[in-house]
């Protein structure tokens, strides 16, 4: 609370990792060095066209013709070994091109591996940027990148940049719109805001890095819970069966689902999956807690540790989400024992959107399908150790079986 909330102005700044470049140090939203006037823009731009509950509404069609493609998909899979963090990645990135640039980038099948090489892509920036660096603890060496991870995020980025570089060029010459139905884009906006390319270029990176691996993270901690819950697996499907048709999800359903909310925040609070947050700096020395904190400093907030402090949760190690029910403990950063998506200035702006998709795609899942571990191993044993880094990965992918209920 000290640093959210009281300090949460003088420690708003971000330390930028020497593995993403400081060249683009002004266009960074995620990484932004400071709570600049671009910074500013882009929280009001996205929160109006992307994230506000009207920007939602208007998202729902696309929303569920992206989920009834992953379930047609995995309807052709049954029988199948599937790696969920693979469909659900490419459903989200989908999901997110076409409120960008209205068009699939990545195909389900993915016969040609683009979409695990977009996913392992994004993924490397995190690592990257979470790597340990000789550069960012000896200011003298900044920039040398003797261990390669500025060539390798330039690199990741160029590869991501191929898929809209040459929408974006069409868009500018005036020789293409943005979809069928001839309705405005994201892209469209930004080149009404007169974003340069290389603007869209960073913003575009940072809404797929930060948007994609995040929710696929938490689905599968999710679904690997509810599979080693049974009991608590049950009590979710009798709720959803008498709470939600499953040929029309509407968002407004999810209100409703006292239980199943309390399973996603309960997955959030055992494994956040942006463990330490993003690192803040303090733009000038203040104090915190009787601690004095120098100008500059970067400040990490251990989340991973509060959310399984037993001084403040009983049986912190359990998944029980009945702690949730009927308790008015929440994630939208008033709560500072609880805090998944940060709190104060640098809080997530898309977690209503994430939230949207985990709650979508979990229940959809769910209703439509009974879920069997390959082999029939014994889903009480699933391997639920942690790859640590900016987002802290499941180690070994879920691999499920997902079988047509009756
Ligand atoms: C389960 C889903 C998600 C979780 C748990 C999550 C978590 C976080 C956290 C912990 C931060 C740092 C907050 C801080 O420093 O106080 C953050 C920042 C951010 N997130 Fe998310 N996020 C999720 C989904 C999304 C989605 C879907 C998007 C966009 C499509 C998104 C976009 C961003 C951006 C742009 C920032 C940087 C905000 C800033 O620095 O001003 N996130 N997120």
């Amino acid at each position: 609370m000290g640093i959210l909330k009281t300090q949460d102005r003088l420690l708003s700044g971000r330390a930028i990792p020497d593995a993403l470049h400081q060249s683009f140090m002004d266009f960074y939203f995620v990484w932004a060095n400071e709570c600049s006037d671009h910074w500013k823009s882009l929280r009001t731009l996205t929160r109006s066209e992307l994230f506000s509950a009207k920007a939602l509404e208007a998202q729902s069609n696309l929303r569920n013709e992206k989920l009834t493609q992953m379930l047609d998909y995995l309807d052709t899979m049954q029988g199948k070994v599937v790696k969920i963090e693979e469909v659900v990645f490419t459903t989200l990135f989908n999901t997110l091109s076409n409120l960008l640039f209205s068009k699939d980038f990545l195909d389900l099948k993915d016969e040609d591996g683009t979409a695990h090489s977009m996913k392992s892509g994004v993924l490397k920036i995190f690592e990257n940027a979470a790597t340990p660096n000789v550069s960012d603890f000896f200011p003298m060496m900044e920039g040398m990148d003797l261990q390669g991870l500025r060539k390798d995020c330039l690199k990741q980025l160029n590869k991501l940049a191929t898929f809209w570089e040459k929408i974006v060029k069409e868009r500018r010459a005036g020789i293409a719109s943005s979809g069928v139905n001839k309705e405005k884009d994201f892209l469209d906006r930004l080149l009404e805001n007169e974003f340069t390319n290389t603007q869209i270029d960073m913003l575009a990176l940072d809404l797929f890095s930060a948007g994609t691996d995040t929710v696929v993270t938490t689905m599968e901690w999710a679904m690997s819970e509810l599979l080693r819950n049974k009991e608590i697996m049950v009590k979710v499907q009798e709720e959803l069966k008498s709470e939600l048709n499953s040929n029309s999800i509407e968002k407004s359903d999810f209100s409703k689902m006292t239980y199943f909310n309390a399973c996603i925040k309960e997955t959030l609070r055992l494994h956040p999956v942006v463990p330490l947050l993003i690192p803040r700096r303090a733009l000038e020395t203040c104090d915190v807690m009787n601690y004095t904190i120098p100008k500059n400093a970067r400040i990490w907030i251990n989340v991973w540790a509060i959310s399984r402090d037993p001084q403040i949760w009983e049986d912190p190690h359990t998944f029980k989400p009945e702690r949730f029910v009927g308790s008015n403990l929440d994630f939208r950063g008033h709560d500072f024992e609880f805090t998944p998506f940060g709190a104060g200035r640098r809080m997530c702006p898309g977690l209503p959107s994430g939230v949207n998709s985990i709650q979508t795609m979990l229940s959809s899942l769910i209703l439509r399908y009974d879920w069997v571990l390959p082999n029939n191993e014994d889903p009480t044993k699933i391997d639920m150790n942690e790859k640590f880094g900016v987002t802290l990965q499941k180690e070994k992918p879920l691999e499920l079986i997902f079988k047509h209920k009756e």
